[in-house]
């Protein structure tokens, strides 16, 4: 399965590329935003394209089986860069990859994701993210949107929690994150569901086929 790693640079889809790249099923491309970001993917044997999300990145898409978007502005950056990117720039690749028959899209979202959100510290991205994924569910895309709790830098240890509504907040390892993205890539049974993610003590593979009502089950390409 060929996928696009958008936010390849980020700290989720470097982990992610290495993790595609290692699982011998999947083919990342990772798309950076700047060429002089290619290096360690090039090291890991893993293509880079350039792109800005921004300006659009269609270009890219024809021939690929699915896009991961993990992308996002940051914490460093202002509201407005916010909904440019983790809302509309969001928004214009589903478009796009309606538009280039790419039919499989998993994006990482949030836990409290939601157009409406109340959040007194984070509501302006809860709420970016919540359009976008509001979008992504009446796209026709086979979409899964997984939302993790807040993402730390430890290692992964291989265990989480997976509940379409856990009822809490919690945090997850951005590397088991990046193991939960590829068990959704190769369990057709998670499209078209929202799946929250936090640290737990089931094995990722058998929480994300807990979640989609499945157990082993083929790739989807
Ligand atoms: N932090 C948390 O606790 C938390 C919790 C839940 C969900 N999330 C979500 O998890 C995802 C991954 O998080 P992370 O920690 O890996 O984020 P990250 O390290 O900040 O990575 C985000 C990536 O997005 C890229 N990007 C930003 N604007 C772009 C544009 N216009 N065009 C192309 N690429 C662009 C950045 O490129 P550069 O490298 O060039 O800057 C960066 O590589 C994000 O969607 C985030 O919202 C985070």
């Amino acid at each position: 399965m060929k996928v696009l790693v958008v936010g390849a640079n980020g700290k989720v889809g470097t982990i992610l590329c290495g993790k595609l790249w290692a699982a011998h099923d999947f083919s990342p491309v990772a798309l950076i935003r700047d060429s002089r970001q290619s290096t360690k993917f090039t090291a890991l044997g893993v293509p880079a394209v350039t792109g800005d999300l921004e300006v659009g990145v269609a270009d890219f898409l024809p021939g690929l089986d699915a896009v991961v978007f993990t992308a996002g502005s940051g914490g460093r950056t202002g509201p407005e860069k916010t909904t440019d990117v983790d809302q509309n720039a969001a928004i214009r690749l589903m478009d796009d990859c309606v538009k280039s028959g790419v039919k499989r899209f998993v994006m990482i979202s949030a836990i409290g994701a939601d157009p409406n959100s109340e959040s007194e510290r984070i509501r302006h991205y809860l709420r970016a993210k919540g359009v976008a994924d509001a979008y992504l569910r009446s796209s026709g895309l086979d979409y899964t949107i997984l939302a993790p709790g807040t993402l730390l830098d430890e290692r992964g240890v291989g265990r989480i929690q997976a509940e379409e509504d856990l009822g809490f907040h919690g945090y997850l390892p951005r590397e088991d994150l990046a193991d939960c993205v590829v068990e959704t890539l190769r369990n057709f049974l998670t499209l078209g569901k929202t799946i929250q993610l936090v640290a737990g003590r089931d094995k990722v593979k058998d929480a994300i086929a807990g979640v989609a009502g499945g157990g082993d089950l083929p790739p989807i390409a």
